[in-house]
This record gives structure tokens, C-alpha cells and sequence, in this order.
């Protein structure tokens, strides 16, 4: 039991947004339309955000600074979830901080549509998340400003006690002595508390329509950590989007994740085995039976330029017990590894670079002219190496000269196991999570034009 209850954790937060996407940016063309079982994937703090203006941050410095504390909290999410089976069982994921790390906004946002007639929502796409949530109409403390409404659905239906999905669900706490109510749970994180009601009803992705979808739906936020929105659980827990819809997509998707700065809305998550690359590089998935929802793999190596950076081999093995390894991840924006590693890489950067060295946004290794030769960087993985050029190791000011190296070691103060292979390291490849065949690939896409 305590297995499935960390299993759903906290995942899939729907989110709900304004059904007109309005862009931020006049030259954002408008979204192109979803098609197959291919969703178009937009940057939730990028010019072109569906979100609009609000979400995006005020000015380069603003906005670096915004996405590392952001990352920090991600990681100390990332990392309880790691840590929990370490900890003896029993409670799953131990909250470490506010509640805020696990409800956090997205990266990258799709479009969907849920009940009858549907209602467009935006999905936070979460590749360490697996059960679903959406802000419900009528709930108490979600500063959603268009929740879904099910009593304008037909085909909604709330879940009863007696069901084997609530005997999924985390907490379920409105369930005795009545078996024959809606099953109601409830979640707390630190000084947060969500309850909602496990629901389920239509939800239509690109051309395709998965028929009982179920999810949570939010009825009561307290503390900080209401949703202002929600997240697509791609990890592989039972009540995940990914097992859900196991008879359509068998574990299989891929994204090509554009980049922040862009105007064009072209990446693309694609559901399934068909229109997947066939000639890609892989590397094998670790199973971590303590975190099955993380996308672990075996980073044995890390390059700067040629040279093999000296990372003590602590630093980056995988063991299922303390949760410690590599895992890929859509919703940290910037890598993060822990601190031998990172000190390495950095270190070998900056003997590579030269000059004077500044810290800028939580990042530590930023060069104030133009004139930087960045050295790529490679990750090494069991049976797959990945070569990242410039346009993925560093982030580049928007107006001024100042540029910096995109990655970041685990908070100060922290004792973290895990690296995060974030998603800037990410964009402008397709990354595909074959869960059948255990592996996850990587092939360079441009899917961004910016
Ligand atoms: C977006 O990218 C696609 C593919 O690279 C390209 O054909 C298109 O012209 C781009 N659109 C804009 C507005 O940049
Ligand atoms: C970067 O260099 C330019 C030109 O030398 C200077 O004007 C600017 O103030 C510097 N920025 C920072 C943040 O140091
Ligand atoms: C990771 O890869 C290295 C090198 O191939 C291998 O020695 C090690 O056993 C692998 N670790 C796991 C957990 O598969």
C-alpha cells in the first residue's frame, strides 16, 4: 500500500488555464493544431507562452533568478522522492520544504480537452510525476481563474469508495464507514493541505480520445501550496497518463522540447510507437523499484571539450537504495549535479574559458563579453553519448554580453543525491522514453528555430 500511495504522490496537476491562449509576444504565431497523437509543446515562460505575459519574468537577470530557485525546489522534490525508500517505507515521499516544490509551475505546457462537451485545458508535461490532478470548479483556495466545471460534462463521474482506483488513491480519506461515497483523498505537504475528489471523465489529446480518465479533482487548497494549475504525469506509476493510456501509446512517447527564447511554437510531444525515430541512440532505464516514476540511466562520464572531467565514481552511480544516479527530467530547467560533479565540469570550464568570472541568477560561471569560446560539453552513458553544443550548455543575456554556464550544483545546505538532466540540456533534441524496451534515446531535432 505504502508503495502505491508514493506512486500517485503528487503528479499531474491539469492545468487549467484560459481557453483563449493568449500570447505575450506580437510576432507569436498563432499555436498550429494537434494532430495524430502529436501535441504541440510551448515554453510556459518563453515570449510565446500560452500562459500570457504574467508568466513570463520581468527581465533576463529577473527571469535566471526566478528559474534557478525554481529548479532548487524541484530538486529538493526530486530528491525526497529518491530518498523516501532510504528512509524505511512507510511514508513515501517526506516533504522536506513547503509545499510550493511540488506544485510548482510547469516548463512546458500542452493542450487537451476534458469532458462533454470538453473543456481546453493546458497539461504541465512532467516526465517524474504520475497521478493527475485538475482545479476543480467551486474550489476552495485554487487560484485557478477557470477551473473545470464537471457539472457542465455529461460524461464526468466521480469515483466511488468501493473502486479499485480509490484503492489507489493516497490518504483516502472520506471513505469509512460508507463504502458507496465518492472516494475523497487528501494530500499534506508541510503546511499544505489539498483534498480532492478522485473523478473520472473524457479527455481528448490531439486526435485521439481516451474515454474514463481518471483524476483528482481539486476541491480544497490550504497553505502555499495551492495549484494555480497542473501537471501531464508521464511517469510510470498506476495512475499515470503513461498507464492509463498504456493500450493506446504502450509506454511510449517522445518530445522535442523547444527552446525558452523561442517564437515558434514547433516542438512536439509525440504519443506512441508510431512516427518514433528509428535509428537513435540509447542508453538502458535503471529500475528503481523504491522511485518507479523516475527516469533513471547510467551517466558514467562527463567531457568538457575532450578531456574526461574527474568526477569521483560516488558522484554519479545509481543505487536503488539511497535513490543516487542520473535521472532525465522535463520539469528542471537548468542541470543540476551534485557537487563533485559539478565543481568538475565547471572547473574544466572555466580553465577552459579563461578571464574573469562572475555569478549572475544562481549561476556561478557567467562571462561578461562576447568573446567566450564555450567548449561543448558530453554526457557519457552506458552505450550513448550525448555531445551538447553551446546552444544547450549556456544561456545567453537577452540584451547585454553576459552569458553563463547552464548548469548549477544542488542547493547549498542540501545533501543531495541525484543529478538532474534538465530540460535546456534537453531542447532541440527528440528524447524518447521507451518504457517497454527499457531505454531512453536521444537524437539531435531541430524543433525550434530560435
Ligand atoms: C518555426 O520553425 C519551423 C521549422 O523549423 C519553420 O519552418 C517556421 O518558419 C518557423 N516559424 C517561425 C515563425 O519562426
Ligand atoms: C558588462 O560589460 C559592459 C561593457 O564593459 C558594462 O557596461 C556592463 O556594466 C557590464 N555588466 C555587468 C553586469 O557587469
Ligand atoms: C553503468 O555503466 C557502467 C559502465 O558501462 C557499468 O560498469 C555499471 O555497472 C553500470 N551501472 C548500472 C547500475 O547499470
Amino acid at each position: 500500500m505504502a508503495l502505491m500511495t508514493m506512486s500517485i504522490v503528487v503528479a499531474m496537476f491539469l492545468l487549467v488555464a484560459s481557453t483563449a491562449a493568449s500570447a505575450s509576444h506580437p510576432s507569436c504565431p498563432a499555436t498550429p493544431p494537434d494532430t495524430g497523437a502529436t501535441l504541440q509543446v510551448s515554453h510556459a515562460y518563453g515570449p510565446c507562452s500560452p500562459l500570457g505575459p504574467s508568466a513570463s519574468a520581468p527581465s533576463w537577470a529577473g527571469f535566471l533568478a526566478d528559474q534557478s530557485a525554481r529548479d532548487a525546489s524541484r530538486l529538493l522534490y526530486l530528491d525526497s522522492l529518491a530518498a523516501a525508500s532510504a528512509k524505511g517505507g512507510g511514508r513515501a515521499y517526506a516533504p522536506i520544504a513547503s509545499g510550493r516544490q511540488l506544485l510548482q509551475t510547469p516548463t512546458y505546457v500542452v493542450r487537451a480537452r476534458l469532458g462533454t462537451p470538453s473543456q481546453t485545458l493546458l497539461l504541465a508535461v512532467d516526465t517524474s510525476n504520475d497521478a493527475a490532478w485538475i482545479p476543480c470548479a467551486g474550489c476552495a483556495g485554487c487560484p485557478t481563474s477557470s477551473p473545470f466545471n464537471p457539472s457542465a460534462s455529461s460524461s464526468y463521474r466521480a469515483v466511488p469508495c468501493g473502486s479499485q482506483q480509490c484503492a489507489l488513491a493516497p490518504n483516502p480519506s472520506t471513505c469509512s464507514p460508507n463504502t458507496k461515497s465518492t472516494c475523497g483523498f487528501s494530500l499534506s505537504y508541510a503546511d499544505s493541505t489539498l483534498t480532492a475528489a478522485l473523478s473520472q471523465d473524457t479527455l481528448a489529446v490531439a486526435n485521439d480520445v481516451v474515454k474514463t480518465y481518471t483524476f483528482g479533482c481539486l476541491q480544497r487548497a490550504t497553505g502555499t501550496a495551492a495549484p494555480p494549475q497542473g501537471l501531464l504525469g508521464l511517469g510510470r506509476g498506476p495512475l499515470s497518463f503513461l498507464s492509463q493510456t498504456k493500450d493506446m501509446y504502450a509506454a511510449t512517447f517522445s518530445y522535442c522540447l523547444p527552446s525558452f527564447k523561442s517564437l515558434n511554437f514547433s516542438g512536439t510531444l509525440r504519443l506512441g510507437k508510431s512516427g518514433q525515430p528509428k535509428k537513435i541512440k540509447t542508453t538502458p532505464l535503471l529500475a528503481n523499484p523504491h522511485r518507479s516514476s523516475l527516469y533513471y540511466v547510467n551517466m558514467t562520464a562527463i567531457r568538457v571539450g575532450k578531456k574526461t572531467v574527474s568526477i569521483p565514481s560516488p558522484a554519479l552511480a545509481f543505487d536503488a537504495a539511497t535513490g543516487a544516479g542520473t535521472v532525465i527530467d522535463s520539469g528542471t530547467m537548468f542541470t543540476r549535479l551534485v557537487a563533485p560533479a559539478y565543481l568538475a565540469v565547471r572547473d574544466e570550464v572555466r580553465r577552459r574559458v579563461g578571464g574573469a568570472v562572475s555569478s549572475l541568477g544562481g549561476f556561478d560561471t557567467c562571462y561578461n563579453t562576447t568573446a567566450v569560446a564555450w567548449p561543448p560539453v558530453t554526457l557519457v552513458f552506458d552505450g550513448m553519448q550525448v555531445t551538447l553544443p553551446e546552444e544547450n550548455v549556456v544561456i545567453h543575456s537577452t540584451y547585454g554580453t553576459i552569458s553563463c554556464l547552464a548548469m548549477a550544483a544542488a542547493p547549498d545546505g542540501v545533501n543531495a543525491v541525484l543529478n538532474v538532466i534538465a530540460s535546456m540540456q534537453q531542447q532541440n533534441h527528440r528524447v524518447l522514453f521507451d518504457v517497454p524496451n527499457g531505454r531512453v534515446g536521444f537524437a539531435r531535432e531541430r524543433c525550434t528555430s530560435a
